[in-house]
């Protein structure tokens, strides 16, 4: 019986071994292991035997039917891997491929314009930095001077979700793209000069708020910043994305816990025909909040403020792209309206240039 066993044994395994594919592996087992199977005719065979006989064959046959299920599964992982790599293998892309006309699909008009954003500000000297939608309180709120007594909480209609941060206070969607100044000045070293572009949210819905927005951040600390550097890159900025060099700014004195002095900034249009057109100084419309980089904000994140200034500034990119290009109801950004996405979306391989003008 003994060596019958170990000719069983090595019949099953080298069976197991050649099984070509996924079928021929789970004839094996059936075969071994099913109902009906060899292996468990023999367990089946143990109730027959006398205590003697069930002590010596029982210990073999239960080592035989280990024996087969471990090779059974690694049989299994060594086809399912290589079916991996064929499948790897054929669904690989050529990047390289031109596209093929007609061209599905358009830029939504955010996309095209966080692209004239990163275009207008890379050629200023900035990089583009992001955090994560999903905020702790600190970065949203604490670290920019917002403690939960502040009123400036209540302005900003927070998002609060089930999940709590270290400190056990609720995270929240993030209600700005300010934490991302936090962010960047805990990671890196001034000078610094970047923008954020991303999602925002609040719960606020109507023909000028959605729950989901945009906004832009911008953020410069270096020695001897001054609300004139701010003015100026303000300046060059909306002239470059409005691509007119008649765009006035006002500034007037403004609020925000985490800028001192803060400064609310207007543009200057005037009516033609009923319509808004940039430029001159007939009528303003309320576009960014900015200010210089509360002393209190630097040391939250370990730096010097009597070595270090800055400026940060956070504009509405849905507001941006409504103005430039001619939408009237925000909501029309987020219903996936084909019609809409082909008369207001962008041409897919058409890339902002400084040089062919941003929004070509
Ligand atoms: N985070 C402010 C808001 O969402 C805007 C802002 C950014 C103001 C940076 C000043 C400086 O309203």
């Amino acid at each position: 019986m003994g060596s019958d066993l170990e000719q069983m044994q090595r019949d099953m395994l080298g069976r197991i071994a050649a099984a070509a594919d996924p079928a021929a592996l789970e004839a094996e087992r059936v075969a071994a292991l099913g109902k009906q199977g060899a292996v468990t005719g023999l367990l089946k065979s143990l109730g027959a035997m006398s205590p003697e006989e069930r002590q010596s064959e029982g210990p073999r046959i239960h080592a035989l039917r280990e024996a087969v299920t471990a090779a059974i599964a690694s049989r299994k992982a060594a086809l399912d891997g290589a079916a991996l790599e064929r499948r790897l293998a054929t669904e690989q892309l050529d990047m390289t491929l031109p596209v093929a006309p007609p061209l599905q699909g358009s830029v939504h008009p955010i996309s095209q314009v966080m692209d004239e954003l990163a275009e207008i500000f890379a050629d200023l000297g900035f990089s583009v930095a992001t955090g994560p939608e999903i905020e702790d309180d600190w970065h949203n709120f604490g670290a920019l001077e917002i403690p939960e007594t502040h009123p400036a909480r209540a302005m900003h209609d927070t998002f609060y979700m089930d999940r709590t941060d270290a400190e056990g206070r609720p995270m929240v969607l993030r209600t700005h793209t300010s934490p991302v100044q936090i962010r960047t000045m805990q990671a890196q070293k001034p000078p610094i000069y970047i923008i954020a572009p991303g999602r925002t949210y609040r719960s606020d819905n109507d023909a000028t708020h959605t729950p989901m927005f945009h906004q832009v951040e911008g953020l410069v600390i270096d020695r001897g910043i001054t609300l004139g550097h701010l003015k100026w890159t303000l300046e060059t900025f909306l002239k470059a994305y409005f691509e007119r060099d008649d765009v006035v700014l006002r500034l007037r004195p403004s609020y925000f816990p985490f800028t001192e002095p803060s400064v609310e900034v207007d543009v200057g249009y005037t009516l033609q025909n009923g319509r808004r057109v940039l430029g001159g100084a007939d009528h303003w419309m309320e576009l960014l909040g900015s200010g210089m980089v509360h002393p209190r904000v630097l040391a939250n994140c370990g730096l010097d403020p009597d070595e270090w200034q800055g400026f940060a500034f956070g504009c509405g990119i849905d507001r941006l792209a409504m103005l430039k290009y001619g939408m009237d109801d925000l909501r029309a950004f987020y219903d996936g309206d084909l019609r809409w996405l082909r008369h207001y979306g962008f041409r897919a391989l058409d890339v902002p240039t400084l040089s062919g003008g941003v929004g070509a």
